[in-house]
């Protein structure tokens, strides 16, 4: 099902694999538009099928990223980009040892500089580099975008943040214990992602049907992140059907 509501252009697939795919593909014909163009990407387990088949398609010769220069969401403080739980780690792990993207550039900001300089830099970063052509993002249980979590406002810019306790929970499966999960962060701003000329969103599972619910057709609330996304111009909402369960129904 592909619809329009309001600025969003939603599609709904059957499955986690074929929202992967339709993800994939918007990422694939942008790179192919925009060769030199600049992708906002993201962690976690949502993106990781359209990682792998984006790197498919580059092994394939059908996108080439050489020319793509990258921004990460967020990254963990504080942590070495050895350590196997950074988001450093993870994006060489998925998505850049697999494809032909030059590492210089890529960018993910560094969890082991001072925080507050470190955000100052890497939102300069993403200025010069004439600012993010297509940001793509998951979402927390929360309504989280990067690691904004619900708050009494959007915070603009990148800053040093503390994860919500949900949060902490919700990454625990990826350490040995909630209480290995650094308690900090460093975080592109609702600001910055908002100035991304282009957002695609991948939803999957039935844990997201509620706060994918609550982010489109809730009141546009800083407790609940996403919805932000409401007034921005662009953006594809890819899901499964059960991420879609609440919505589906309304569109
Ligand atoms: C990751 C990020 C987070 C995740 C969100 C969903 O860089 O910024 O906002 O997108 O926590 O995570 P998953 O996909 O693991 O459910």
């Amino acid at each position: 099902m592909e619809k329009k509501y309001g600025n969003f252009t939603i599609i709904v697939k059957e499955d986690y694999d074929n929202a992967s795919a339709v993800a994939a593909d918007v990422i694939t014909k942008f790179v192919k538009t925009n060769p030199a163009g600049v992708l906002g990407l993201a962690t976690g387990s949502t993106p990781e099928g359209t990682y792998s088949k984006l790197a498919e398609a580059n092994h394939a010769g059908k996108v080439d990223f050489s020319n793509i220069t990258t921004f990460n969401l967020d990254e963990y403080h504080p942590i070495s980009k050895t350590n196997d739980q950074s988001y450093d780690y993870f994006m060489r792990q998925k998505l850049f040892n697999h494809i032909n993207i030059n590492p210089s550039n890529v960018h993910l900001p560094n969890g082991e500089a001072d925080p507050h300089a470190e955000c100052v830099a890497y939102e300069a970063k993403i200025e010069d580099a004439g600012g993010i052509c297509l940001q793509l993002l998951g979402i927390g249980a929360n309504g989280h975008i990067g690691f904004n979590e619900p708050d009494t406002h959007f915070p603009k810019k990148t800053h040093y943040c503390a994860l919500d306790k949900s949060t902490i929970i919700a990454n625990s499966r990826f350490f040995e214990s909630a209480d290995d999960v650094p308690k900090n962060a460093l975080t592109m701003g609702i600001g910055t992602i908002f100035n991304a000329k282009e957002i695609l969103l991948v939803v999957t599972g039935e844990g997201k049907a509620d706060i994918i619910d609550k982010a489109l057709f809730g009141k546009i609330d800083p407790q609940v992140p996403a919805s932000i996304l409401q007034l921005h111009p662009k953006v594809t909402l890819v899901m499964d059907k059960a991420a879609a369960a609440k919505i589906s129904p309304k569109l």
